[in-house]
């Protein structure tokens, strides 16, 4: 069994784990930030990573005692070296060389991304290679050709705001807490998905490429007519999200004869787009749970042990990118 230590703190998550193999996970410590930045409205780097120096020794300890592993049963440790917050990366990425050097362990970058990909490894049926992946995260909006482990090809992205960015965003408009996703997805429950006709931007091409901002934009006018109730707009603002989502995925699923489709990133966690992906789409989807949707260890732990396996690991020079391509 080779067991890797996962760590994620690219944003507002501090995630630690453990995972088997690659695929079973024997601890996911995750503490999250957001009661601290719903204050604001949004992440605030400095706090983030402030935060993710207090709680990660404690979230250590407490991973290993739950996967009842010492120092030494870990084969690697693997650590979210970009993208994200330049600070908060910091943190990992020097606790994680350091954890490494000290343990005499080698020490794996994984791109934030990869680790949404891997999730999937994690769910009880794992894709086999090639494969579509829709990731949709709070800063990336993106189908990826998966053709064999650390292979891939970009087919499109969005051209300005990520999808969660704009859950976000309009979250706020709405007067809705922060992470704007959940906030959504409860007001809409109650609200009319036709109330508003939103856009959905660039589905009249072949392009793969996505666009939320003149959603959100349009959102904006919407309110500033009034005379339209919170949970509708809440709906028709999730209808249009979701509409533009799958018809891009179904574009592709055509366009490269896909056999199943991984969705993964934190607006994955969606409900209506779970339901839809599922029920529209010829082919399975893999879906992770709600857990593993959102920023987590174990996800950059899975993506570590296959580039380990593969033979891609760092060193003390590696450092982290808040830019970090994957394709
Ligand atoms: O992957 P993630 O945890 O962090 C990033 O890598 O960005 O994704 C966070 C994003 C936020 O924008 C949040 O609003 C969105 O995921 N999100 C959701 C839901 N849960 C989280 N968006 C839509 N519906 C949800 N249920
Ligand atoms: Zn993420």
């Amino acid at each position: 069994m080779t067991r890797i230590l996962g760590i994620e703190t690219s944003c507002d998550e501090t995630g630690i784990a453990v995972v088997a193999d690659g695929t079973r996970i024997l601890a996911n410590e995750v503490a999250s930030q957001i009661d601290m930045h719903a204050e604001f409205g949004g992440v605030v780097p400095e706090l983030a990573s402030r935060q993710h120096i207090r709680c990660i020794t404690q979230l250590v300890d407490k991973a290993l005692v739950d996967a009842g592993s010492e120092p030494g049963d870990i084969a690697a440790v693997a650590v979210t070296n970009g993208p994200g917050l330049m600070g908060a990366l910091l943190v990992g990425v020097c606790f994680g060389k350091a954890l490494a050097y000290a343990w005499d362990k080698p020490f794996v970058p994984v791109h934030h991304i990869e680790g949404h990909i891997y999730s999937a490894f994690l769910t009880d049926t794992p894709p086999e290679f090639p494969f579509l992946t829709l990731v949709v995260s709070g800063g990336h909006s993106c189908l990826i050709w998966c053709e064999a482990p650390h292979v891939y090809r970009l087919l499109g992205a969005t051209r300005d705001d990520a999808v969660g960015e704009s859950f976000d965003k309009v979250a706020r408009l709405l007067g809705l807490p922060y992470p704007g996703g959940p906030s959504i997805q409860k007001a809409a429950e109650n609200g009319n998905p036709e109330a508003c006709a939103f856009p959905r931007a660039m589905t009249q091409n072949d392009s793969l490429d996505f666009s939320f901002s003149g959603l959100k934009t349009a959102v904006l006018y919407r309110l500033r007519e009034g005379g339209v109730a919170q949970e509708d707009v809440a709906a028709s603002f999730q209808a249009a999200a979701v509409d533009a989502l799958l018809i891009k995925t179904r574009l592709a699923v055509q366009q490269t004869g896909a056999q199943r489709l991984v969705l993964a990133g934190g607006v994955a966690a969606n409900k209506l787009l779970r339901t839809r992906l599922t029920e529209e789409l010829d082919i399975p989807v893999c879906m992770p749970s709600f857990q593993l949707c959102v920023d987590n260890g174990a996800m950059i732990a899975a993506a570590g042990y296959s580039r380990f396996k593969h033979g891609f690991v760092g060193d003390a020079r590696t450092r982290p990118y808040p830019g970090l391509q994957l394709v």
